[in-house]
Protein backbone atom coordinates (compact mmCIF):
# COMPACT_ATOMS: atom_id res chain seq x y z
CA UNK A 1 0.00 0.00 0.00
CA UNK A 2 2.58 2.00 0.69
CA UNK A 3 4.62 1.96 -2.41
CA UNK A 4 1.12 2.51 -4.35
CA UNK A 5 0.75 5.64 -2.36
CA UNK A 6 4.54 6.82 -3.12
CA UNK A 7 3.56 6.10 -6.95
CA UNK A 8 0.01 8.39 -6.54
CA UNK A 9 1.74 11.47 -4.59
CA UNK A 10 1.66 13.86 -7.24
CA UNK A 11 -0.17 17.21 -8.31
CA UNK A 12 -0.76 18.02 -4.84
CA UNK A 13 0.83 20.91 -4.60
CA UNK A 14 -0.89 24.13 -3.87
CA UNK A 15 0.17 26.48 -6.51
CA UNK A 16 -0.07 29.91 -6.54
CA UNK A 17 0.71 33.44 -7.52
CA UNK A 18 0.45 35.51 -11.08
CA UNK A 19 2.07 37.95 -12.68
CA UNK A 20 0.72 40.00 -15.25
CA UNK A 21 3.82 39.49 -17.41
CA UNK A 22 3.24 35.39 -17.23
CA UNK A 23 -0.14 35.90 -19.67
CA UNK A 24 1.78 37.37 -22.13
CA UNK A 25 1.87 34.13 -24.70
CA UNK A 26 1.82 35.02 -27.66
CA UNK A 27 -1.00 34.69 -30.63
CA UNK A 28 -0.47 32.89 -33.89
CA UNK A 29 -1.64 32.54 -37.40
CA UNK A 30 -4.72 30.67 -36.56
CA UNK A 31 -6.30 34.28 -34.76
CA UNK A 32 -7.50 35.38 -38.17
CA UNK A 33 -9.88 32.37 -38.95
CA UNK A 34 -11.41 32.48 -35.51
CA UNK A 35 -11.33 36.27 -34.44
CA UNK A 36 -13.94 35.74 -32.14
CA UNK A 37 -13.24 32.27 -30.64
CA UNK A 38 -12.74 32.21 -26.86
CA UNK A 39 -11.28 29.45 -24.39
CA UNK A 40 -12.31 29.04 -20.92
CA UNK A 41 -9.99 26.61 -18.91
CA UNK A 42 -10.89 24.28 -16.19
CA UNK A 43 -9.07 21.97 -13.86
CA UNK A 44 -5.41 21.78 -12.02
CA UNK A 45 -2.25 22.37 -12.36
CA UNK A 46 -1.83 21.28 -15.72
CA UNK A 47 -3.68 24.12 -16.83
CA UNK A 48 -3.96 26.47 -14.27
CA UNK A 49 -1.83 29.71 -14.92
CA UNK A 50 -2.21 31.88 -11.73
CA UNK A 51 -5.21 30.78 -9.87
CA UNK A 52 -3.45 29.33 -6.87
CA UNK A 53 -2.57 31.62 -3.89
CA UNK A 54 0.46 32.51 -2.76
CA UNK A 55 1.76 30.31 0.01
CA UNK A 56 4.81 28.03 1.13
CA UNK A 57 4.43 25.60 -1.51
CA UNK A 58 4.12 25.78 -5.36
CA UNK A 59 4.67 28.11 -8.32
CA UNK A 60 4.68 31.35 -6.80
CA UNK A 61 7.89 30.64 -5.55
CA UNK A 62 11.75 30.40 -7.10
CA UNK A 63 12.85 28.78 -9.43
CA UNK A 64 9.06 28.56 -11.08
CA UNK A 65 8.90 30.82 -14.16
CA UNK A 66 12.88 30.47 -14.45
CA UNK A 67 12.14 30.36 -18.47
CA UNK A 68 8.83 31.99 -19.05
CA UNK A 69 7.95 34.60 -17.51
CA UNK A 70 11.41 34.98 -15.96
CA UNK A 71 9.95 34.71 -12.38
CA UNK A 72 7.79 32.88 -10.55
CA UNK A 73 4.19 33.21 -12.09
CA UNK A 74 1.74 30.95 -10.54
CA UNK A 75 2.33 28.19 -13.11
CA UNK A 76 3.56 24.41 -12.08
CA UNK A 77 6.96 24.32 -14.62
CA UNK A 78 9.76 26.37 -15.49
CA UNK A 79 7.58 28.04 -18.04
CA UNK A 80 4.23 27.68 -20.65
CA UNK A 81 1.84 24.85 -19.69
CA UNK A 82 -0.84 22.99 -21.46
CA UNK A 83 -3.47 25.98 -21.49
CA UNK A 84 -0.98 28.23 -23.15
CA UNK A 85 -0.14 25.87 -25.80
CA UNK A 86 -3.99 25.18 -26.30
CA UNK A 87 -4.44 29.15 -26.71
CA UNK A 88 -1.77 29.53 -29.03
CA UNK A 89 -2.98 26.85 -31.22
CA UNK A 90 -5.87 28.99 -31.07
CA UNK A 91 -4.50 32.32 -31.97
CA UNK A 92 -5.64 33.75 -28.39
CA UNK A 93 -3.97 35.68 -25.79
CA UNK A 94 -3.44 32.59 -22.57
CA UNK A 95 -7.10 33.60 -21.05
CA UNK A 96 -6.64 35.53 -18.12
CA UNK A 97 -6.74 33.75 -14.61
CA UNK A 98 -10.16 34.36 -12.77
CA UNK A 99 -8.38 35.36 -10.36
CA UNK A 100 -7.49 38.63 -12.28
CA UNK A 101 -10.51 39.24 -13.81
CA UNK A 102 -11.04 42.62 -12.13
CA UNK A 103 -7.49 44.14 -12.33
CA UNK A 104 -6.84 43.33 -15.92
CA UNK A 105 -7.28 45.96 -18.51
CA UNK A 106 -11.13 44.42 -19.65
CA UNK A 107 -10.16 43.77 -23.15
CA UNK A 108 -8.06 40.63 -21.81
CA UNK A 109 -11.57 39.10 -20.84
CA UNK A 110 -12.23 38.54 -24.34
CA UNK A 111 -10.31 35.83 -25.25
CA UNK A 112 -11.57 33.95 -22.13
CA UNK A 113 -10.78 32.70 -18.79
CA UNK A 114 -9.14 30.22 -16.74
CA UNK A 115 -10.91 28.80 -14.09
CA UNK A 116 -8.39 26.22 -13.07
CA UNK A 117 -6.73 25.70 -9.89
CA UNK A 118 -3.82 23.53 -8.82
CA UNK A 119 -4.51 20.35 -6.85
CA UNK A 120 -7.93 20.36 -7.57
CA UNK A 121 -10.17 17.58 -8.73
CA UNK A 122 -13.88 16.77 -9.99
CA UNK A 123 -14.06 15.56 -6.26
CA UNK A 124 -12.18 17.70 -3.42
CA UNK A 125 -8.57 17.00 -2.81
CA UNK A 126 -6.65 18.04 0.30
CA UNK A 127 -6.32 21.18 -1.15
CA UNK A 128 -8.74 23.63 -0.48
CA UNK A 129 -9.26 24.88 -3.72
CA UNK A 130 -12.72 24.99 -5.97
CA UNK A 131 -13.52 21.20 -7.64
CA UNK A 132 -14.75 21.07 -11.21
CA UNK A 133 -18.42 21.98 -10.46
CA UNK A 134 -17.60 25.25 -8.58
CA UNK A 135 -15.15 26.09 -11.18
CA UNK A 136 -17.93 25.69 -13.47
CA UNK A 137 -20.15 27.60 -11.69
CA UNK A 138 -17.91 30.41 -11.44
CA UNK A 139 -17.59 30.75 -14.89
CA UNK A 140 -22.22 30.53 -14.39
CA UNK A 141 -21.67 34.33 -12.56
CA UNK A 142 -20.25 35.66 -15.25
CA UNK A 143 -22.66 34.92 -17.71
CA UNK A 144 -25.39 35.83 -15.19
CA UNK A 145 -23.38 38.98 -14.44
CA UNK A 146 -23.51 39.22 -18.50
CA UNK A 147 -19.20 39.30 -18.44
CA UNK A 148 -20.02 36.89 -21.00
CA UNK A 149 -23.08 36.43 -23.79
CA UNK A 150 -24.60 33.25 -24.93
CA UNK A 151 -22.84 34.34 -28.27
CA UNK A 152 -19.99 34.54 -26.68
CA UNK A 153 -19.95 30.54 -25.73
CA UNK A 154 -21.08 28.91 -28.69
CA UNK A 155 -17.99 30.08 -30.48
CA UNK A 156 -16.03 29.17 -27.64
CA UNK A 157 -14.23 25.97 -26.74
CA UNK A 158 -14.11 24.65 -23.42
CA UNK A 159 -11.13 22.85 -22.03
CA UNK A 160 -10.99 20.16 -18.97
CA UNK A 161 -8.12 19.24 -17.07
CA UNK A 162 -8.76 16.88 -14.26
CA UNK A 163 -8.77 13.42 -12.41
CA UNK A 164 -5.40 13.12 -11.70
CA UNK A 165 -5.55 14.61 -8.16
CA UNK A 166 -8.67 12.84 -7.65
CA UNK A 167 -6.47 9.48 -7.93
CA UNK A 168 -3.59 10.63 -5.66
CA UNK A 169 -6.14 12.09 -3.05
CA UNK A 170 -7.91 8.52 -2.82
CA UNK A 171 -4.75 6.76 -1.82
CA UNK A 172 -3.25 9.18 0.42
CA UNK A 173 -6.81 9.07 2.30
CA UNK A 174 -8.23 5.52 1.94
CA UNK A 175 -5.71 3.53 -0.01
CA UNK A 176 -7.91 0.38 -0.82
CA UNK A 177 -6.54 -1.49 -3.89
CA UNK A 178 -9.82 -3.23 -4.46
CA UNK A 179 -11.65 -0.04 -4.24
CA UNK A 180 -9.95 1.29 -7.08
CA UNK A 181 -12.20 0.19 -10.30
CA UNK A 182 -14.92 1.36 -8.47
CA UNK A 183 -13.75 4.97 -7.46
CA UNK A 184 -11.97 5.36 -10.85
CA UNK A 185 -15.54 4.84 -12.55
CA UNK A 186 -17.05 7.46 -9.96
CA UNK A 187 -14.53 9.64 -11.23
CA UNK A 188 -15.48 9.58 -14.51
CA UNK A 189 -19.35 9.43 -13.50
CA UNK A 190 -18.72 12.57 -12.20
CA UNK A 191 -16.44 14.23 -14.89
CA UNK A 192 -19.17 13.12 -17.25
CA UNK A 193 -21.81 15.42 -15.10
CA UNK A 194 -19.62 18.23 -15.37
CA UNK A 195 -19.26 18.22 -19.03
CA UNK A 196 -22.86 17.87 -19.28
CA UNK A 197 -23.28 21.12 -17.20
CA UNK A 198 -20.92 22.60 -19.34
CA UNK A 199 -22.98 21.88 -22.51
CA UNK A 200 -26.03 23.36 -20.72
CA UNK A 201 -24.37 26.26 -20.41
CA UNK A 202 -24.26 26.44 -24.18
CA UNK A 203 -20.98 25.19 -25.23
CA UNK A 204 -20.40 23.74 -28.39
CA UNK A 205 -17.05 22.31 -28.07
CA UNK A 206 -16.07 20.41 -25.14
CA UNK A 207 -12.26 19.07 -24.82
CA UNK A 208 -11.37 16.84 -21.85
CA UNK A 209 -7.60 15.66 -21.41
CA UNK A 210 -7.20 12.06 -21.42
CA UNK A 211 -5.23 10.96 -18.08
CA UNK A 212 -1.28 11.10 -18.34
CA UNK A 213 0.71 8.28 -17.48
CA UNK A 214 1.02 8.13 -13.97
CA UNK A 215 3.60 5.89 -13.61
CA UNK A 216 5.95 7.85 -15.64
CA UNK A 217 5.74 11.07 -13.46
CA UNK A 218 8.96 11.57 -11.04
CA UNK A 219 6.76 10.76 -8.13
CA UNK A 220 6.60 7.36 -9.21
CA UNK A 221 9.73 6.96 -10.35
CA UNK A 222 11.96 7.72 -7.68
CA UNK A 223 12.08 4.49 -6.11
CA UNK A 224 13.80 3.13 -9.20
CA UNK A 225 15.81 6.04 -9.88
CA UNK A 226 14.22 7.43 -12.27
CA UNK A 227 15.19 4.79 -14.35
CA UNK A 228 11.71 3.77 -16.54
CA UNK A 229 7.78 3.95 -16.15
CA UNK A 230 6.43 2.27 -12.81
CA UNK A 231 3.92 0.02 -14.68
CA UNK A 232 1.94 -1.32 -11.74
CA UNK A 233 -0.65 1.81 -12.16
CA UNK A 234 -0.98 1.84 -15.99
CA UNK A 235 -3.84 -0.69 -15.67
CA UNK A 236 -5.57 2.10 -13.81
CA UNK A 237 -4.71 5.15 -16.09
CA UNK A 238 -5.86 2.75 -18.70
CA UNK A 239 -9.13 1.54 -16.90
CA UNK A 240 -9.60 5.51 -16.79
CA UNK A 241 -9.06 6.59 -20.10
CA UNK A 242 -11.65 3.73 -21.78
CA UNK A 243 -14.84 4.33 -19.18
CA UNK A 244 -13.43 8.26 -20.23
CA UNK A 245 -13.82 7.22 -24.04
CA UNK A 246 -17.22 5.53 -23.38
CA UNK A 247 -18.36 8.03 -21.99
CA UNK A 248 -17.97 11.14 -23.51
CA UNK A 249 -18.66 8.72 -26.79
CA UNK A 250 -22.28 8.46 -25.34
CA UNK A 251 -22.74 12.12 -24.52
CA UNK A 252 -22.11 12.68 -28.70
CA UNK A 253 -23.92 10.08 -29.50
CA UNK A 254 -26.93 11.89 -27.17
CA UNK A 255 -26.24 15.41 -29.05
CA UNK A 256 -27.30 16.37 -32.08
CA UNK A 257 -24.35 17.12 -34.13
CA UNK A 258 -22.39 14.36 -32.00
CA UNK A 259 -19.26 16.24 -31.91
CA UNK A 260 -20.02 18.89 -28.89
CA UNK A 261 -17.60 16.45 -27.06
CA UNK A 262 -13.59 15.55 -27.46
CA UNK A 263 -10.91 13.99 -25.52
CA UNK A 264 -6.85 15.10 -26.06
CA UNK A 265 -4.99 12.35 -26.11
CA UNK A 266 -2.33 13.93 -23.63
CA UNK A 267 -1.65 9.88 -22.72
CA UNK A 268 -0.78 9.21 -25.87
CA UNK A 269 1.50 11.94 -26.68
CA UNK A 270 3.42 11.73 -23.32
CA UNK A 271 4.17 8.30 -24.18
CA UNK A 272 5.42 8.84 -27.38
CA UNK A 273 7.42 11.67 -26.48
CA UNK A 274 8.90 9.59 -23.54
CA UNK A 275 9.35 6.76 -25.69
CA UNK A 276 11.22 8.92 -28.30
CA UNK A 277 12.55 11.85 -26.76
CA UNK A 278 15.65 12.46 -29.11
CA UNK A 279 13.09 13.89 -31.64
CA UNK A 280 12.57 16.27 -29.30
CA UNK A 281 15.54 16.95 -28.37
CA UNK A 282 14.90 15.91 -24.72
CA UNK A 283 17.69 14.24 -23.48
CA UNK A 284 16.50 13.77 -19.98
CA UNK A 285 13.31 11.40 -19.44
CA UNK A 286 12.51 10.80 -15.93
CA UNK A 287 14.49 12.61 -13.71
CA UNK A 288 12.96 15.83 -12.96
CA UNK A 289 14.91 18.89 -13.55
CA UNK A 290 13.66 20.36 -10.20
CA UNK A 291 14.25 18.62 -6.69
CA UNK A 292 14.61 18.87 -2.77
CA UNK A 293 17.93 17.73 -1.70
CA UNK A 294 16.04 15.01 -0.08
CA UNK A 295 12.37 13.44 0.21
CA UNK A 296 11.00 16.07 2.75
CA UNK A 297 11.74 19.33 0.20
CA UNK A 298 10.17 19.75 -2.99
CA UNK A 299 11.27 22.11 -5.37
CA UNK A 300 11.37 25.21 -4.41
CA UNK A 301 11.70 24.65 -0.49
CA UNK A 302 13.63 26.54 1.89
CA UNK A 303 14.76 26.12 5.00
CA UNK A 304 13.93 28.52 7.80
CA UNK A 305 17.34 30.45 6.89
CA UNK A 306 15.66 30.90 3.69
CA UNK A 307 18.72 28.27 2.46
CA UNK A 308 17.47 26.85 -0.61
CA UNK A 309 16.72 22.86 -0.42
CA UNK A 310 16.08 21.90 -3.82
CA UNK A 311 18.70 21.50 -6.99
CA UNK A 312 17.91 22.37 -10.71
CA UNK A 313 19.25 21.07 -13.86
CA UNK A 314 21.24 23.39 -16.32
CA UNK A 315 19.18 22.41 -19.13
CA UNK A 316 15.42 22.64 -18.31
CA UNK A 317 15.01 22.82 -22.45
CA UNK A 318 16.42 19.15 -22.61
CA UNK A 319 14.51 17.89 -19.59
CA UNK A 320 11.28 15.90 -19.67
CA UNK A 321 9.95 17.02 -15.93
CA UNK A 322 10.27 20.14 -14.48
CA UNK A 323 9.00 19.07 -10.54
CA UNK A 324 7.80 15.72 -9.08
CA UNK A 325 4.41 15.68 -10.83
CA UNK A 326 4.31 18.63 -13.83
CA UNK A 327 6.29 18.75 -17.01
CA UNK A 328 8.49 21.55 -18.73
CA UNK A 329 7.67 23.54 -21.07
CA UNK A 330 10.00 22.08 -23.31
CA UNK A 331 8.10 18.76 -22.42
CA UNK A 332 4.84 20.41 -23.43
CA UNK A 333 5.92 22.22 -26.20
CA UNK A 334 6.71 18.72 -27.42
CA UNK A 335 3.86 16.93 -26.81
CA UNK A 336 1.92 20.08 -28.13
CA UNK A 337 4.17 19.27 -31.61
CA UNK A 338 3.25 15.48 -31.06
CA UNK A 339 -0.32 16.51 -30.90
CA UNK A 340 -0.27 18.68 -33.86
CA UNK A 341 0.85 15.76 -35.81
CA UNK A 342 -2.26 13.80 -34.46
CA UNK A 343 -5.58 14.78 -33.40
CA UNK A 344 -5.25 18.38 -32.84
CA UNK A 345 -7.14 19.83 -35.96
CA UNK A 346 -10.23 17.49 -35.18
CA UNK A 347 -10.19 18.49 -31.82
CA UNK A 348 -9.12 22.39 -30.76
CA UNK A 349 -11.29 24.27 -34.05
C1 LIG B 1 -17.53 20.72 -4.87
O1 LIG B 1 -17.39 21.73 -3.90
C2 LIG B 1 -18.62 22.22 -3.40
C3 LIG B 1 -18.31 23.42 -2.53
O2 LIG B 1 -17.34 23.10 -1.56
C4 LIG B 1 -19.31 21.09 -2.64
O3 LIG B 1 -20.55 21.55 -2.11
C5 LIG B 1 -19.56 19.95 -3.61
O4 LIG B 1 -20.11 18.84 -2.93
C6 LIG B 1 -18.27 19.52 -4.29
N1 LIG B 1 -18.61 18.63 -5.39
C7 LIG B 1 -18.14 17.39 -5.49
C8 LIG B 1 -18.60 16.59 -6.67
O5 LIG B 1 -17.37 16.90 -4.69
C1 LIG C 1 -12.35 3.27 0.84
O1 LIG C 1 -12.37 2.08 0.06
C2 LIG C 1 -13.53 1.29 0.22
C3 LIG C 1 -13.40 0.07 -0.66
O2 LIG C 1 -12.31 -0.70 -0.28
C4 LIG C 1 -14.77 2.08 -0.15
O3 LIG C 1 -15.93 1.30 0.09
C5 LIG C 1 -14.83 3.36 0.66
O4 LIG C 1 -15.91 4.15 0.22
C6 LIG C 1 -13.54 4.15 0.50
N1 LIG C 1 -13.56 5.33 1.35
C7 LIG C 1 -13.27 6.53 0.90
C8 LIG C 1 -13.28 7.62 1.89
O5 LIG C 1 -13.02 6.77 -0.29
C1 LIG D 1 6.54 -0.72 -18.72
O1 LIG D 1 5.76 -0.87 -19.87
C2 LIG D 1 6.41 -0.48 -21.06
C3 LIG D 1 5.42 -0.57 -22.20
O2 LIG D 1 4.49 -1.58 -22.00
C4 LIG D 1 7.63 -1.38 -21.28
O3 LIG D 1 8.30 -0.98 -22.47
C5 LIG D 1 8.56 -1.24 -20.10
O4 LIG D 1 9.65 -2.10 -20.22
C6 LIG D 1 7.82 -1.54 -18.81
N1 LIG D 1 8.70 -1.22 -17.69
C7 LIG D 1 8.96 -2.07 -16.72
C8 LIG D 1 9.87 -1.60 -15.64
O5 LIG D 1 8.48 -3.19 -16.68
C1 LIG E 1 -12.31 6.31 -28.31
O1 LIG E 1 -11.29 5.43 -28.72
C2 LIG E 1 -11.35 5.09 -30.09
C3 LIG E 1 -10.31 4.02 -30.34
O2 LIG E 1 -9.04 4.49 -29.96
C4 LIG E 1 -11.13 6.34 -30.92
O3 LIG E 1 -11.21 6.04 -32.31
C5 LIG E 1 -12.20 7.34 -30.58
O4 LIG E 1 -11.96 8.56 -31.28
C6 LIG E 1 -12.20 7.61 -29.09
N1 LIG E 1 -13.31 8.47 -28.74
C7 LIG E 1 -13.15 9.69 -28.21
C8 LIG E 1 -14.39 10.41 -27.86
O5 LIG E 1 -12.04 10.19 -28.01
C1 LIG F 1 16.49 20.22 -32.03
O1 LIG F 1 17.68 20.99 -31.96
C2 LIG F 1 18.24 21.25 -33.24
C3 LIG F 1 19.58 21.93 -33.04
O2 LIG F 1 19.46 22.96 -32.09
C4 LIG F 1 17.25 22.09 -34.05
O3 LIG F 1 17.76 22.34 -35.34
C5 LIG F 1 15.94 21.34 -34.17
O4 LIG F 1 14.97 22.15 -34.82
C6 LIG F 1 15.41 20.95 -32.81
N1 LIG F 1 14.25 20.08 -32.98
C7 LIG F 1 13.14 20.22 -32.27
C8 LIG F 1 12.06 19.23 -32.52
O5 LIG F 1 12.98 21.11 -31.44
Amino acid sequence: MDSHKQLFIFLCYSLVLVHLSGLEVEASRHLKHHPSKELFIFGDSYVDAGNTPKSDLGPWKKPYGITFPGKPAGRFSDGRVLSDFIAKYLGLRSPIPHKFRNIVPKNYLKYGMNFAYGGTGVFDTSISGPNLTTQINSFNQLVQEHVYTQSDITKSIAYVSVAGNDYSHYLATNGSIQGFPSFIASVVKQTTTNLVQLQKLGFKRIVVGALQPLGCLPSATAQTSFRSCDNTSSDLVALHNNLLNQSVTKLNQDTNDHTTFAILDIFDSFTSVLNNPSSHNITERFKPCCFGVSSEYNCGSVDENNVKKYLVCENPESTFFWDRSHPTQAAWNAVYNDLKTKSLGQILY
